[in-house]
């Protein structure tokens, strides 16, 4: 595992972006997988800039995301499908068409998990996965105690993670419950792994998932077995971190 100290979220941010386009560059038809959350937010923003600088031509790229919520409409505000488009696709040259986002408007939760991994699948598998971290260690849905095995399949929100979402809604009534997500077995499929955590409130759960022991408990701790993963934290992500 490749730990990269950042100084604060901005930083953070450029690291990460600066990771993201070298895989662009190299691959000018890479397949990216990505995450929402608040924390890449500033990831995709930097990425924005250096396109409208020239820097950057996603005209080959396809993307998968990690998860979307079940039953929320592609003009939700909320849903993931309609954050990808408002903080990322809408300002970029991806071909729509190669954007792939769970369809959670597909009340079959079997079809639309087994049709996102045979995206994946077709794409030729994902060569650079961003992934943000859960208050409680999740990564995508998965949530503490999720098999390891597990592909795209549909999970039961824990109350922890619905409180925490309940910060972009009106109401905490208002919160999906449930959501489908690649699984771990997919992620942990991908070819390289970045991982993007800023802020006090994660310093914890980063100590716990990158320097504990492995254990579906924190489901990000499965990472330390991948063979390619860069963590980019801020200062205040890494301070409860070993020896840092
Ligand atoms: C949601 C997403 C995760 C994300 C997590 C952390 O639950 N499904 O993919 O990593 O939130 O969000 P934030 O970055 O806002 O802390």
């Amino acid at each position: 595992m490749n730990i990269i100290r950042a100084k604060d979220y901005q930083d953070m941010s450029r690291k990460a972006a600066n990771i993201i386009s070298a895989q662009i560059i190299m691959k000018p038809d890479c397949v990216l997988g990505l995450a929402t959350g608040s924390t890449p937010i500033g990831t995709y923003k930097q990425l924005i800039d250096w396109y409208n600088k020239g820097d950057l031509d996603f005209s080959k790229v396809s993307t998968v995301n990690l998860d979307e919520y079940r039953g929320l409409k592609h003009t939700d505000s909320q849903s993931y499908y309609y954050f990808m488009h408002e903080n990322l696709f809408s300002h970029v040259n991806i071909r729509k068409e190669a954007t792939f986002v769970p369809d959670g408007t597909n009340p079959d939760a079997g079809a639309a998990c087994a049709e996102h991994e045979s995206v994946i699948r077709e794409l030729g598998g994902i060569d650079l996965q961003l992934l943000g971290l859960g208050n409680n260690g999740h990564i995508g849905f998965n949530e503490p105690g999720a098999a390891f095995e597990k592909e795209t399949h549909c999970v039961d929100l824990t109350e922890s993670t619905i409180k925490a979402n309940a910060r972009f809604f009106d109401s905490i009534e208002e919160v999906p419950t449930q959501a489908y997500t690649m699984g771990i077995r997919t992620i942990m499929q991908a070819k390289k792994i970045l991982v993007v955590v800023n802020g006090a409130g994660k310093a914890d759960i980063v100590a716990r998932a990158f320097w504990g022991p492995v254990t579906p408990e924190v489901p990000a701790s499965i990472l330390q077995m991948h063979p390619d993963v860069t963590v980019v934290c801020d200062e205040e992500a890494l301070s409860m971190a070993p020896q840092r």
